[in-house]
């Protein structure tokens, strides 16, 4: 069947969209009625010492958000790394370990090449796919599917956030099968994910704020994203998707290491995304905040109604999300992150859907 862009203007906006009701879809996938996790009997984390997660791009970020949630909530050893690093490196892997691979594609050359690589390896490799037919879901001991449907856009952002949402269930079994987690604390985690579409769709009825303030993005020429936490990857996928399909050069930093170097390039013309969730690291990032205006930086804060009330004034821009479990705030925050790429593109008036130089599926080296 013909995918169409359903009366939306570009892909892009339209996947953007969809988020609310894929991350449904994929919740209802892995998640019983009775409110216990839908996975394979053989995707049990007992004895299991380590998990390495590999992928490039955006599937990449996933994974660094996804290590928060496995050390944090399971207690499980991470180690993270790009498909085109781990597989010359070599890394000595062991068979207590797992690997695990995310692509949206399932074709990514590379990250094939590192999932063949660590099947000679390591214990089980499982993989986290948007197509369940791709050669990494077939050469996977395990693979399980992110449900976003296709994707168009050649900026990943359904997709993304399936991934999370997955990993995020993945967590969780890991926190079961490892005596971490009890039923009291499943059920609670679940209601924070189970809460996230409906939070998904009061982002997206910002859009027209986000467009507004992608205005004045447009006449940046680097822009910073700064996040602590899970949300530090989050910075990283936010400046990624923006120079992906706006072309304008930007970074994602976590907060605390921007006085390492970064803060030198603030200067009046410097628009710096902060992305701060009213979390338990929110007073040092709002000090770090705070570094940047003093040398007159354009703070954008995205945060919910009580951050934005604490700390917003003196702030370039404000965008006020609704409140979301910590843990779980990339994926709503990936929302604006997103929205905020696309409108700057637009007011670039560039190709949202088929940027230059970047293909959707990148199968050679
Ligand atoms: C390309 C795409 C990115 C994607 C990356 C990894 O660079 O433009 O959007 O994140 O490949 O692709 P995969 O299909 O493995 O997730």
């Amino acid at each position: 069947t013909r995918i169409e862009k359903a009366g939306y203007k570009h892909f892009m906006a339209k996947e953007i969209a969809e988020q609310p009701v894929v991350i449904a879809d994929a919740l209802k996938h892995y998640v019983a009625g009775d409110g216990t996790l839908r996975l394979p009997e053989a995707l049990d984390f007992k004895g299991v010492d380590r998990l390495t997660m590999v992928a490039c791009g955006t599937a990449s970020y996933a994974t660094h958000v996804a290590k928060y949630w496995f050390e944090q909530i399971a207690g499980l050893p991470v180690e993270i790394d790009i498909a085109s690093e781990f597989r010359y490196r070599e890394p000595p892997l062991s068979p207590q370990q797992w690997a695990l691979f995310v692509s949206q594609s399932g074709e990514t050359a590379d990250t094939l090449a590192a999932l063949r690589y660590a099947k000679e390896h390591v214990g089980k490799v499982v993989s986290v796919v948007n197509v369940a037919t791709s050669s990494i879901a077939r050469e996977s001991d395990l693979a399980l599917p992110i449900l976003a449907g296709v994707e168009v856009g050649v900026a990943s952002t359904k997709a993304f956030t399936c991934q999370l949402t997955v990993l995020a269930i993945l967590a969780l079994k890991a926190a079961l099968d490892r005596g971490r987690l009890d039923a009291a604390g499943l059920a609670g985690h679940l209601a924070a994910l189970n809460a996230l579409p409906g939070l998904m769709n009061h982002a997206l009825g910002l859009s027209a704020d986000i467009s507004a303030v992608s205005k004045n993005l447009a006449e940046a020429q680097d822009i910073l994203f700064l996040g602590r936490g899970p949300m530090f990857p989050l910075a990283m996928e936010g400046a990624l998707k923006l120079k992906e399909i706006s072309y304008i050069h930007a970074e994602g930093y976590a907060s605390g290491e921007l006085k390492h170097g970064p803060i030198a390039l603030i200067d009046s013309h410097v628009p710096v995304i902060v992305l701060a969730p009213r979390d338990g690291l929110f007073d040092k990032t709002v000090s770090n905040m705070q570094e940047v205006m003093a040398r007159h930086g354009k703070v954008v804060l995205i945060s919910d109604a009580a951050g934005v009330a604490e700390a917003g004034a003196g702030c370039w821009k404000t965008i006020t999300l609704p409140e979301v479990a910590a843990q779980f705030a990339p994926i709503l925050y990936s929302v604006p992150a997103q929205l905020l790429a696309y409108h700057t593109a637009i007011a670039k008036g560039t190709d949202v859907d088929q940027p230059r130089n970047l293909a959707k599926s990148v199968t050679v080296e």
